[in-house]
């Protein structure tokens, strides 16, 4: 399996964030502007058959696809830059290393959508990308890239890169248009759809960074070339992000449908010393997994397939040592903590499943808590307001499915098999770890 760098291509250029480190001069988006009409463009990225990497795999070509045309209104792009999933850490590095690539992805879609004015919402805290971008994007407009009569095409587009204040409900997108509207990030009800009545009311795409910068690509190379990598359903490629228990962590570029021992192969493999216990394919919100599904396609389907979901392929690893209840714990506490409030079973419902874990971490709980945990479980999936409270679920369904036999060790011993302080005397009483 080799790896097939085309966003991470430039990563160890020289001053890779410049334009001259990115090589240039935008020749996709001069190639769209100046050869093609905007439905061509929203053709030929249908036909790539490019899918939201942002975690939902939605087919990107059909999101534009449903702009109304021809309605008078101003059409606007946003770039979901929030990236908050807890282990996703894909576009961060993108944006650091490579945002020409991303600036020039947001002229194509524009024009692709007649678009004057986008904007790219990046998470606050990473206050290092925030500038970034914003120096990109200074560099454009100083270029004559961005801004009036683009490559001389009679085509205007402005853009403005802004900073969300750190939540992570304001990544759902709905959230984040009220967010940059100047509200409290909270989901909006849906009909309409932001296609429809999106920021300020108006139609609106809403895209990840990751989508926005594999268009370039395939504008520049082709359809058929984009469709040689993956499979029929999931073409093309994308960014794996391997953290955690693994001998070197970081960004694999590679075809999707690669499987996780193929990525650990190149990565070095487990820490030494140390087996794979459990992982997840993409953030937490996705059921996590196991050895036995070290040869799943990590692809749409072939995630699907396995019980989980490829999400952000944050590719978290967790060895031997790591108690599955405890990791559990802190996603939980995550979740309760970024719960926007603004429907019950989210609310209340990951404040009582941490108290639940709590207990159960400290060998407080029994048989009888975990039955209330997956009960509540039950309560909030499919009935929530948003995938935030979904996604909530997704760590304790799946762990108690897999390691139920750990959650037993823990009110069996009076503890955490785990915690090193407690280790010896459950081993004097014969506990398994
Ligand atoms: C709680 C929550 C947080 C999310 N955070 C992000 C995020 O940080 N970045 C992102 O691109 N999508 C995030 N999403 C998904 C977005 O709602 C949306 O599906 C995505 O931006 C669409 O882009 P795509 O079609 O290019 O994947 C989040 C969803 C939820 C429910
Ligand atoms: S599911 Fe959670 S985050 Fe989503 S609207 Fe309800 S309370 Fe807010």
């Amino acid at each position: 399996m080799k790896l097939t760098p085309v966003l991470s291509d430039n990563w160890d250029v020289d001053r890779s964030w410049t334009l001259d480190g990115y090589g240039g001069d935008y020749k996709a988006a001069r190639k769209a502007l100046t050869t093609m009409d905007p439905d061509s463009v929203i053709a030929a990225v249908k036909d790539s058959g490019l899918r939201g990497r942002g975690g939902a795999g939605f087919p990107t070509g059909s999101k534009w696809g449903f702009i109304p045309q021809g309605d008078g209104k101003p059409h606007y792009l946003v770039v979901n830059a929030d990236e908050s999933e807890p282990g996703t850490c894909k576009d961060i590095p993108l944006m650091l290393a490579n945002p020409h690539v991303l600036v020039e992805g947001v002229i194509i879609t524009c024009f692709a959508i007649r678009s004057h004015q986008a904007f790219i919402y990046v998470r606050g805290e990473v206050l290092h990308i925030v500038r970034r971008v914003q120096a990109a994007v200074a560099e454009a407009y100083d270029k004559g890239l961005l801004g009036k009569d683009i490559f001389g095409s009679g085509f205007d587009l402005d853009v403005v890169v802004h900073a969300g204040a750190g939540a992570y409900i304001c990544g759902e997108e709905t959230a984040l248009l009220d967010s940059l509207e100047g509200m409290r990030g909270q989901p909006r009800l849906r009909p309409p759809f932001p296609a429809v009545a999106g920021l300020y009311a108006c139609p609106t795409v809403i895209n990840n960074v990751e989508s926005i910068a594999s268009v370039p690509a395939i504008i520049d190379r082709g359809v058929e070339w984009f469709r040689g990598f993956g499979s029929e359903k999931s073409p093309g490629f994308t960014l794996y992000s391997l953290s955690g228990h693994v001998t070197r962590p970081g960004q694999y570029e590679a075809p999707l449908g690669v499987t996780l021992r193929q990525l650990l192969e190149l990565a070095g493999g487990v820490r030494e010393g140390h087996e794979l216990k459990f992982w997840t394919p993409g953030g937490s919100s996705t059921p996590l997994l196991t050895a036995e599904h070290l040869d799943a396609p990590l692809d749409y389907e072939g995630m699907t397939d396995a019980g989980s979901m490829l999400g952000t392929k944050a590719l978290q690893i967790f060895d031997d040592t790591t108690c599955v209840v405890r990791a559990v714990l802190r996603w939980t506490e995550f979740y309760a903590h970024e719960s926007c409030g603004k429907c019950t079973p989210c609310r209340e419902g990951t404040y009582w499943m941490v108290q639940i874990l709590e207990r159960l971490e400290r060998g407080q709980a029994d048989a009888g808590d975990v039955e209330t945990l997956l009960d509540a479980c039950d309560n909030i999936l499919g009935r929530a307001f948003c995938a935030l409270g979904d996604g909530a679920t997704s760590p304790i369904t799946s762990s108690v499915q897999y390691f139920r036999d750990e959650y037993v060790a823990h009110w069996e011993s009076g503890g955490c098999p785990f915690d090193p302080a407690a280790s010896m005397l459950f081993e004097s009483a014969g506990v398994a770890r």
